[in-house]
């Protein structure tokens, strides 16, 4: 099966993508294997959610005593807000419960609560959910859930990929515990990274190598092989979730090679038979392209893939910043004028055009002036290099 990206989907502003329940449970055992009594006592809010056809509900619901939760509440967004566009039919559980209201059921959001045994069957589960209209359509932006947001303790969902950005400012923009899925690159935003770096915000434990597959509604729309009609999935790249709850993993540290043995032995042909690492031109800092070749010993600033910080232990790194255009880390050494970008393009494609080296560390190879994929800088902790 071939895959789109989050970017893809964020073009064609379609958000209609549900969380297979066995990855949330994964991802949220991650948290409880870390600390059993995270959720204890605590306000869950799961908005742009919908229990009718998305897992976070449905797990936190059935999770709700092992878990010791105060309240759940889940919010979904209103069909006709929503982009998918085919002809929008009510369930049975809504038609059939005495609050149903044909004037609402497309124009405004639903939210659903779950408190205790509501039912009486001594259990509590996804039965015991309350549900209602809410005044407006759902939208996460609305003072109707952000009101349900400031009373929460802790906003869990997989947002719209179009709104990532928004959805993650309007987490932190308040004090809550979160847990929520994006794209692995957006990790360089500038409202994203520098939280990052300063550890306010990690990713999770994260889904097999990056690789998600989403339930989607949408079956046209995909390149042959993306989606696969048999199981109803799309399958995602760099997926991975950001989150400010702590899980083991981060605390692992990473095994290393020294230099000296990376350049005898690493398995990458990139780096094994070399004098030495590369340097940047443009940052007081060595070229580490593979996160599995970063030398133990090396007490200097390294340049690593964004990949990187699925395997970020903050014991045994520090984040000083990223390589970037508008050099708000203070970490580039030098920014080329406007004549060396086009020297180097010609030099580089035998044409005229501009090679923005300011964008990115560059090293020099062969003579020329290369630019390298995004890459984070990093340092071990004082002492923890040997
Ligand atoms: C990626 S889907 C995830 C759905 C569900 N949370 C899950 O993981 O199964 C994002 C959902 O957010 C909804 N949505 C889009 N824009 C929204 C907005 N501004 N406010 C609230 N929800 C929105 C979409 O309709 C979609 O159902």
């Amino acid at each position: 099966m071939a895959n789109v990206n989050l970017s893809a989907a964020k073009r064609a502003k379609y958000d209609e993508f549900y969380t297979q329940y066995r990855d949330i449970e994964k991802e949220i055992s991650a948290y409880l294997d870390y600390d059993p009594h995270v959720f204890r006592g605590k306000t869950i809010l799961l908005p742009c959610d919908d229990p009718e056809w998305s897992n976070f509900t449905r797990y936190f619901a059935q999770n709700f005593e092992r878990f010791g939760l105060k309240k759940l509440i889940s919010t979904s967004y209103a069909a006709d807000s929503k982009t998918y566009s085919d002809a929008y039919q009510p369930t049975l559980f809504e038609t059939a419960d005495p609050k149903f209201d044909r004037g609402k059921t497309t124009l405004n959001g639903k939210i659903f609560t779950l408190t205790g045994d509501r039912t009486g069957d001594r259990e509590i589960n996804i039965d015991d959910l309350e549900w209602d209209y809410l005044d407006g359509d759902g939208d996460f932006r609305s003072a109707e859930v952000t009101r349900l947001r400031d009373e929460s303790d802790m906003i869990i969902t997989n947002p719209p990929f179009s709104l990532f950005r928004e959805f993650l400012a309007w987490i932190v923009e308040t004090d809550k515990q979160f847990v929520i899925i994006g794209n692995l690159n957006a990790i360089t935003y500038k409202e994203v990274f520098p939280l990052i770096k300063d550890d306010i915000i990690w990713l999770g434990n994260g889904f097999q190598a990056g690789n998600a597959y989403f339930f989607t509604p949408n079956t046209d729309n995909y390149a042959e092989g993306v989606f696969n009609p048999e199981t109803g999935l799309v399958k995602f790249r760099n997926v991975c979730w950001f989150t400010n709850l702590d899980h083991g993993r981060r605390h692992q540290p990473l095994p290393l090679m020294t230099m000296e043995d990376n350049l005898k032995f690493s398995k990458h042909k990139q780096i094994r038979g070399k004098a030495s690492y590369d340097r940047y031109d443009n940052y007081d800092a060595i070229e580490v392209p593979f996160t599995d070749a970063i030398p133990s010993d090396y007490d200097g600033v390294m340049g690593v893939p964004i990949s990187f910080l699925d395997k970020y232990n903050p014991e045994q790194f520090e984040i000083m910043g990223m390589c970037e255009n508008l050099d708000l880390y203070n970490m580039k050494t030098k920014v080329y004028t406007t004549e060396q970008c086009k020297q180097a393009y010609f030099a580089k494609f035998g044409k005229p055009g501009t090679y923005d080296l300011n964008a990115s560390g560059v090293i020099e190879k062969n003579g020329l002036l290369e630019k390298v994929y995004q890459r984070i800088l990093i340092q071990h902790r004082r002492g923890s290099a040997k």
